[in-house]
């Protein structure tokens, strides 16, 4: 099947960067939000993204100008669906919301038209029966920071129809991604399930008072060769989106072990989110 045009659900941080890197592999790409100040401030971000790239010399001028031109921006989500080949949802993490959505998308969206979630936390199969058409459903999950990481989690639910899954695979591999397939639904899928290992054990430690943050930042990356340390890196996502995954995880799980770490709810109780909100684990002027 021919995917030409892409609709992105929400200009937050991931959607934004979702939709750019759409429009920069050449789709006609439509950024849609519910607010008008939301698509002005991911515009302000992308372009100053572009900006920066062409100046360090990593992209061609005309080559920004065409995909800033190719990402429109709307606030109407029927209209936008009305001519969406694919559709990335990637709107705020609540069930409710994303069965409107998807009920939306069902009644606007063309008959061909795939539907796919870049929630970490809900399966499709949560919001495939409201769409009316659980075939063309899945999770097609991208990470932070979406324009640079590669990986991109192609998650099926029992009811994913084959040529959904090659379509959104393909994409993926269109936009420059490395997709992996997920057969089965799973809390966490891949990738998060991994991360949380990780996160539970370094939480533990500092907890135990048995290294400082630092040195087992400082131990991931020197001696497992990770980009960013676990603190770093749940700095970078938000500890409020990590406590958010951990209770989602431990309400579909309950295990005692998914539950949010006493470290995150001290640090998310006290307002320090992370790189977001100026302080979490580190301080960040
Ligand atoms: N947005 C866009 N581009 C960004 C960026 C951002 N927020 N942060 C960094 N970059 C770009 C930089 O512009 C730079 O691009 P060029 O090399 O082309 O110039 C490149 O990324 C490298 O950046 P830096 O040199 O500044 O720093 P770095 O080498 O330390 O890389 C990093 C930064 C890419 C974030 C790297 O540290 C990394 O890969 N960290 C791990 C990130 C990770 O694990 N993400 C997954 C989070 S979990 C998740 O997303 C799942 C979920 O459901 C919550």
């Amino acid at each position: 099947m021919m995917i030409e045009r892409i609709l992105v659900i929400g200009a937050g941080t991931m959607g934004r960067q979702i939709a750019m890197s759409c429009a920069l592999s050449g789709y006609e790409t439509l950024l849609q939000d519910i607010s008008e100040q939301a698509l002005t401030a991911a515009r302000t971000d992308l372009e100053a993204w572009a900006a920066s790239r062409v100046s360090k010399g990593k992209l061609e001028q005309p080559d920004a100008d065409a995909a800033l031109n190719r990402l429109a921006q709307s606030t109407d989500l029927a209209a936008s669906a009305s001519t969406a080949d694919l559709v990335i949802e990637a709107a705020v993490e609540r069930l409710d919301i994303k069965e409107q959505i998807f009920a939306t998308l069902g009644e606007h969206a063309p008959a061909h038209a795939i539907l796919a979630t870049n929630s970490s936390t809900l399966p499709s199969s949560r919001v495939a029966a409201a769409s009316g058409r659980p075939p063309q459903v899945c999770n097609m999950h991208f990470f932070n920071p979406a324009l640079v990481m590669k990986c991109v989690e192609v998650v099926r639910n029992e009811q994913t129809s084959d040529e959904t899954v090659e379509a959104v695979t393909a994409v993926a591999t269109r936009l420059g991604k490395q997709p992996v397939l997920v057969n089965k639904e799973i809390p966490g899928f891949i990738a998060n399930r991994m991360m949380g290992a990780i996160n539970a054990e370094a939480l533990n430690l500092a907890h135990a008072g048995i290294a400082s943050i630092e040195d087992i930042d400082t131990t991931a990356k020197t001696a497992l060769g990770h980009p960013m340390g676990p603190f770093e890196l749940m700095d970078m996502v938000g500890l409020d989106v990590i406590d958010f995954i951990a209770q989602a995880t431990f309400a579909e799980t309950g295990n005692e072990a998914d539950k949010p770490h006493p470290l995150i709810t001290e640090k998310v109780q006290a307002g320090l989110l992370g790189r977001k909100s100026g302080e979490g684990f580190y301080p960040y002027s």
